[in-house]
């Protein structure tokens, strides 16, 4: 994949340059008299999959033009990378080299959304190249590249961003105030079970998800939001993890199996039948560039070389010596978790997601009468417009327009949150394979810490 050659750049950024121009003239936001005082930030993208082009590419096109110029984007897939500047629109000029791109445009922020195996690369060469990080999760996929991530934060001093949407939903905000607020005391121990709903589970089977060697499997992949969230609510850092796993329907326990979904031979008689050419999107965006890198984004999810887990179970210790009880699984159709956070002064108990589907979450707080003089009660937190139960705008006007708004729970997450988050999920993967107890402080140079502040 690494080889393909900057194949039609020239063309696109001869292109740009006519019609820019245009397009900028055009633009109804630029006409604001304001805007032309007000320093925009210049950010370029790697990574023009579904998420890049959706979530940061036409989004920050389209509503945060006052404040973000987005420049540039880069893939190495140039049919996807035509594909991605159609969409998000703007005649961006589009790379297949991420370095030529950041020499020439010279962003201040660089916005990492390619595969998780190479956010390390692209996250060291934009910090190089002088640029701010945005990166999506998981930070990355193993301790070695985290400890490289962590090397160039301290060589090169630029700041990096890991957008752990899940710290934003406002029920989410809602949990942490009552915790900083000391409504259960200290944390001693956590509940938490999460279940995808199987449909979405075949997704990650079918994509690059299911190999390790790209998203570090689910543990990593998945499980780093949990971990955030858990390590973010009650504000330490973990210290040892143990945990089971295994694959029992995916994979090589399929009884049957194809090249890939679209023209499989068992197409009649697999549950999990899906014809990517039916959704023009995706289809525009993966089946019709397979050619230039290989990627297969309907790949048989019984295919031999599936690595991954779908079932999963760990106890994580806390410095601060709460427990984490853990488990992520998809046996359901039903997409949801609960999460209980115990403490000396009470618990706090949420059952979200999941069926019945409703436009709130009610969290329950129930106080340890002997030393709480809190009372019972119910706390219902509508959800927001938008993806992730309101979060994901919350997130997006911090990190494009407002990057200096008080943060007082602490929401917005950087390179420390990324790795403590995913070598939970590396120390499970490792404990896994080997029956073993594992250390974090065997991983990285970090030292685990009680208190976060
Ligand atoms: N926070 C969330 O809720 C959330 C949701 C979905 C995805 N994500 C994350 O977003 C990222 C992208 O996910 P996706 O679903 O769009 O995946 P995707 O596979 O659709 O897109 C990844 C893109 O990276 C490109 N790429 C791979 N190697 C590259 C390289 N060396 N240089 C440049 N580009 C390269 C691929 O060609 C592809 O276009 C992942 O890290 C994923 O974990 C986060």
């Amino acid at each position: 994949m690494s080889d393909l050659r900057n194949y039609s750049r020239k063309d696109f950024i001869k292109t740009t340059g006519a019609l820019a121009g245009g397009a900028v003239l055009a633009s109804p936001y630029m006409s604001k008299a304001a805007n032309l005082f007000r320093e925009k930030r210049k950010m370029a993208l790697v990574g023009t999959g579904v998420r890049g082009i959706s979530m940061f590419g036409r989004r920050v096109r389209d509503i945060y033009p006052d404040t973000v110029d987005l420049a540039a984007i880069c893939d190495i897939n140039p049919g996807r990378l035509r594909y991605a500047r159609e969409y998000i629109g703007g005649n961006l000029p589009a790379y297949t080299n991420l370095e030529e791109m950041l020499r020439e445009h010279k962003p201040d922020t660089l916005i990492v959304t390619s595969r998780d195996d190479v956010h390390h690369e692209h996250i060291i060469t934009g910090m190089k190249m002088g640029c701010d990080i945005i990166t999506e999760k998981p930070l990355t996929i193993d301790e070695t590249r985290a400890q490289q991530i962590l090397d160039a934060e301290r060589k090169y001093g630029k700041k990096i961003i890991v957008t752990f949407n899940y710290r934003y939903p406002p029920y989410r905000a809602k949990i942490k105030e009552l915790v900083m607020e000391g409504w259960v005391g200290k944390p001693t121990s956590v509940d938490f079970h999460w279940h995808i709903r199987h449909s979405h589970m075949m997704q990650y089977m079918q994509r690059w998800h299911g190999h390790r060697q790209f998203g570090g499997s689910l543990w990593v992949h998945k499980s780093t939001h949990h971990f955030d969230m858990v390590n973010w609510f009650i504000n330490s850092d973990p210290v040892d993890v143990y945990a089971n796993a295994s694959l029992e329907r995916f994979g090589k326990h399929g009884p049957f199996r194809g090249k890939n979904c679209r023209n499989c031979a068992f197409t009649d008689q697999c549950s999990y039948h899906w014809n990517i050419n039916e959704n023009t999107h995706l289809k525009g965006l993966y089946a019709d560039n397979e050619q230039y890198d290989g990627y297969i984004r309907d790949n048989c999810v019984f295919r031999e070389t599936i690595d991954i887990f779908e079932k999963h179970s760990a106890i994580v210790n806390y410095a601060n010596g709460a427990i984490l009880n853990y488990s992520f699984t998809a046996d359901t159709e039903h997409e949801g978790y609960t999460l209980a956070i115990n403490g000396t002064e009470g618990r706090i108990e949420v059952r979200a997601g999941g069926w019945p589907q409703k436009g709130h979450e009610d969290i329950i707080f129930m106080p340890n009468r002997r030393y709480s003089d809190r009372e019972e009660q119910i706390i219902t937190v509508e959800h927001g417009s938008g993806g992730h139960w309101g979060g994901d705008p919350i997130m997006n006007d911090q990190l494009f327009k407002d990057p200096d708004r008080p943060d007082p729970l602490g929401q917005q997450a950087g390179t420390r949150d990324g790795v403590m988050s995913i070598l939970i999920g590396v120390a499970a993967r490792k404990s896994v394979d080997s029956g073993n107890l594992i250390k974090i402080a065997d991983l990285i140079d970090l030292t685990p810490t009680a208190d976060r502040t």
